[in-house]
């Protein structure tokens, strides 16, 4: 919101008072990368893990890491008491700078751009998460580097887009005729009382809330599998979840026009979910 406090290169500021170079390469070539990290009361969720991912992010595209994660987490603390609130996310993006020609070989050391802001989300209320959402199967035409948390989402957007224009809510990629992931979510599907994902690649983000849902599952003693799920399986899953640090587990009640189980959220979502939300409340606990 415009009131809020952003960080930008070291120093808050208001959002309408932060301005980036155009000669930026994350302007001119979505040149960056992200992170999305979820806030319960003032803790983040899994917050190293989400460090690692960013550190793994900018390594596979050569931008040097500006902070340490000991850095990083004081940086955080700073602007989340700039800009309380309960429930929130935390959006920090790296670009590799500002260049003084638009080219895209790097060719001189440039300093990264770091920014970050709070994003307000609603709190997530698992009983409408339980109406579910509705989506359909579109062909995953992206990169192969969707492992790497970019800022370029051009192709999510479209495919967002392709979603948003077939009046559901979201899309699920399939690629060679097996599921991916979601526009901006991980992809889970309950087939014989066993929870599926497709294993990590080149294909899909490693999702921190997907690894939090594996082990729950694997916590409580629930089958599980990382295993690649095709088209047809895709189909005739007794459920389907979305996932993602903002959404949490939404479940799909609806694919391509065809009721997914009984067009409700299935008992193993229910299980699930009860065992995210005390995840949350642990940690909420924790700061007082
Ligand atoms: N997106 N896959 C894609 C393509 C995503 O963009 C996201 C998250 C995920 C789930 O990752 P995680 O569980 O770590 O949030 C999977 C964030 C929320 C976003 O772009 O806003």
């Amino acid at each position: 919101m415009a009131d809020d406090i952003v960080y930008l290169n070291g120093e808050l500021l208001a959002m309408q008072s932060a301005c980036v170079s155009v000669m930026d390469r994350g302007f001119l070539f979505g040149d960056g990368v992200y992170e999305v990290i979820p806030v319960f009361g003032n803790r983040l969720l899994r917050v190293d893990e989400h460090l690692e991912r960013l550190q793994n992010s900018l390594r596979k595209v050569a931008i040097d890491n500006p902070h340490s994660a000991q850095q990083w987490k004081q940086l955080f603390a700073r602007l989340l008491e700039a800009n309380p609130g309960e429930d929130r996310a935390l959006y920090l993006q790296i670009t590799r700078g500002v260049h003084q020609r638009r080219d895209l070989a790097v060719a001189q050391p440039a300093t990264p751009t770091v920014f970050m802001m709070v994003l307000h989300i609603d709190p997530v209320a698992v009983a409408s998460l339980s109406q579910g959402i509705s989506a359909i199967t579109v062909e995953d035409f992206r990169w192969r580097h969707c492992d790497i948390k970019a800022t370029s989402l051009i192709a999510n957007v479209m495919l967002k887009r392709q979603a948003l224009d077939a009046g559901v809510a979201d899309a699920i990629l399939i690629r060679d005729g097996k599921v991916t992931e979601g526009t901006a979510s991980n992809v889970f599907i309950v087939r014989d009382g066993v929870i599926v994902t497709p294993p990590k690649s080149e294909c899909l983000l490693p999702g921190i809330t997907r690894d939090l849902v594996i082990d729950i599952a694997r916590d409580n003693r629930l089958a599980h599998q990382q295993r690649a799920i095709d088209e047809t399986e895709l189909a005739q899953a007794d459920e389907i979840w979305l996932t993602s640090s903002t959404r949490e587990i939404a479940p799909v009640v609806e694919l391509n026009g065809q009721p997914v189980s009984g067009g409700a959220a299935g008992p193993l979502w229910h299980t699930v979910i009860e065992l995210y939300q005390q995840c949350k409340q642990a940690l909420r606990q924790h700061e007082r």
